[in-house]
């Protein structure tokens, strides 16, 4: 038997619905053929996107939503994509395809108006300029008399569009210029120069941050530029085949599907050693930034694993199991306990691109296992967290043990509180004996998801993986007690 502890009289942080964001690139069908399908497809859709997709979206409540990119961000020009007159243009990064602009700021910002999302824009550092990025938040946010205010307007919207956040640049260290940390925060700070606040829209500037656990990125970032910035990004893809100590291995990743249970828990050890990495760079920030002004955010997170057999290697599309819901739940629930300093987090990404919550084929679409996870957690969003832990044994196998349960808990606005609790071992379900306290309980809800560790959903078919919930759960003396079924996401909702 397990215990659980849930103490809802220790409040801590609150935890920002934006831990609960998203990321799209133009890369592979993430945009084309998936959000966005024309205004002439015979897919219901409100200019040009999905309808089926945003209704999806919206049940999730995803709150933010990052875009052009990832690597794509890095060599993107927005003057391409506005306007009636579209540049066609190679996407060099990802395949070599054809990229025809017919989705650029209007429609991704009609996107988040229909799922009602923040917009998180990132901009072009690698091989863009001050000029382009400073005429770009012109373009979007200010409502007088200017060059590119009026050329919005020409294009169809009077309105300026509220952007709050603005990523200054990707994955600098890599493919958006191979910078150094020195280096590139003096072009962080000469860039973020020319990001404007015009009239009532503030934006919130966010510098690239670490690959992983490149401390010295981050205290390098902090000390010459944390002033600067409001937001500091961390990237991190749990890939099961290599530990923590080892460099990411991007020739050698496992299937997404039909893996065995060695590879189901190393990948699970490299989910959990996100607690790990976020404490490092805290640890860090607070020499630097000890009021906690800068936050960590977390803009690519998740599961990367081999591409599906017969897909374009550069399109990164990948099946969707209960192993990819575990290290959603894990990353989640890591993120929740770290609200203090983890103010967004943004899967990587949002449909047909590695750990997707959605997977389409045509007018077909499908909920990932990992959608589920959104739904279990949404909850969480703009709640408070409080105190939670577990008395539990270890599970696992000699070569990576991991614990057998992993929980988060928060207070609701309406006084409810809301409970995330994994059972990660493959096959033994575990009795849950839960302890409340802070206040009188009376009525418990739960939901979950289960299942075997390589079940999924497929296109036509029946789906392996859905939200199901438990019935006639009883609080006696502020007691509950139930079992969690093994390879497990449940979701607690506490009276
Ligand atoms: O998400 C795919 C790619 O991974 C992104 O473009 C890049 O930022 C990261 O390396």
């Amino acid at each position: 038997m397990a215990l659980l502890f849930i103490n809802a009289g220790r409040k801590y942080s609150k935890v920002n619905k934006n831990i609960y964001g998203h990321f799209s690139e133009h890369l592979g069908r993430g945009i084309y053929n998936s959000i966005y399908v024309g205004e002439n497809s015979p897919i219901a859709n409100v200019r040009g996107i999905r309808t089926d997709v945003v209704e999806a979206l919206r049940h999730i409540k995803v709150p933010v939503l990052r875009w052009p990119g990832g690597c794509f961000a890095e060599y993107y020009n927005w003057k391409d994509g506005v306007g009636p007159d579209r540049q066609r243009i190679v996407n060099a990064g990802w395949g070599g395809i054809v990229e025809d602009n017919s989705f650029g700021t209007h429609e991704f910002l009609d996107l988040c108006e229909q799922i009602d999302c923040s917009p998180y824009i990132a901009a072009n550092v690698g091989s863009g300029t001050p000029r382009e990025v400073s005429e770009w938040i012109e373009y979007m946010t200010f409502s007088g008399e200017s060059p590119m205010a009026n050329w919005r307007r020409q294009n169809g919207r009077d309105e300026p569009w509220k952007i709050e956040f603005f990523g200054i640049g990707n994955e600098n260290w890599g493919c958006g210029g191979n910078m150094r940390p020195e280096y590139y925060a003096d072009i962080y700070k000469h860039f973020e120069t020319f990001v404007r606040n015009y009239d009532n829209n503030k934006i919130f500037r966010i510098a690239c941050g670490a690959d992983g656990s490149d401390y010295k990125w981050t205290e390098t970032l902090m000390r010459l530029a944390g002033k600067n910035m409001n937001g500091l990004s961390l990237h991190y893809y749990t890939m099961p085949k290599y530990y923590e100590t080892e460099p990411y291995p991007w020739e050698n990743k496992g299937p997404a599907v039909g893996f065995d249970k060695g590879n189901y828990y190393r990948t699970l050890r490299r989910a959990l050693y996100i607690d790990e990495l976020i404490r490092g760079h805290k640890h860090v920030m607070d020499q630097y930034d000890p009021k906690n002004e800068v936050s960590i955010i977390m803009d690519e997170w998740g599961t990367w694993h081999q591409a599906e057999p017969e897909t374009n290697p550069a399109f990164l599309y990948q099946q969707n199991t209960m192993r990819d819901a575990i290290v959603a739940a894990l990353s989640l629930n890591i993120f929740n306990t770290h609200s203090d300093r983890v103010h967004m987090a943004n899967l990587a990404q949002m449909v047909n691109v590695l750990q997707s919550v959605i997977l389409t084929d045509g007018e077909h679409m499908v909920l990932t296992p990992t959608y589920h996870v959104f739904d279990l957690f949404k909850g969480h969003q703009d709640s408070t967290l409080i105190e939670s832990y577990v008395q539990q044994d270890m599970t696992g196998t000699e070569e990576a043990s991991v614990p057998a349960l992993h929980i988060s808990a928060s207070e609701r606005a309406d006084g409810r509180i809301h409970v995330t609790v994994v059972n990660l071992s493959v096959d033994e379900p575990q009795q849950a004996h839960f302890l409340l306290a802070g206040k009188e309980f009376s009525s418990a809800e739960v939901r979950f998801i289960a299942g075997d560790m390589n079940n999924h959903n497929q296109f036509g078919q029946p789906p392996q993986v859905e939200v199901h919930s438990m019935p006639d759960i009883k609080v006696k003396d502020n007691c509950l007690h139930f079992e969690l079924p093994a390879c497990c996401v449940a979701e607690i909702i506490l009276d």
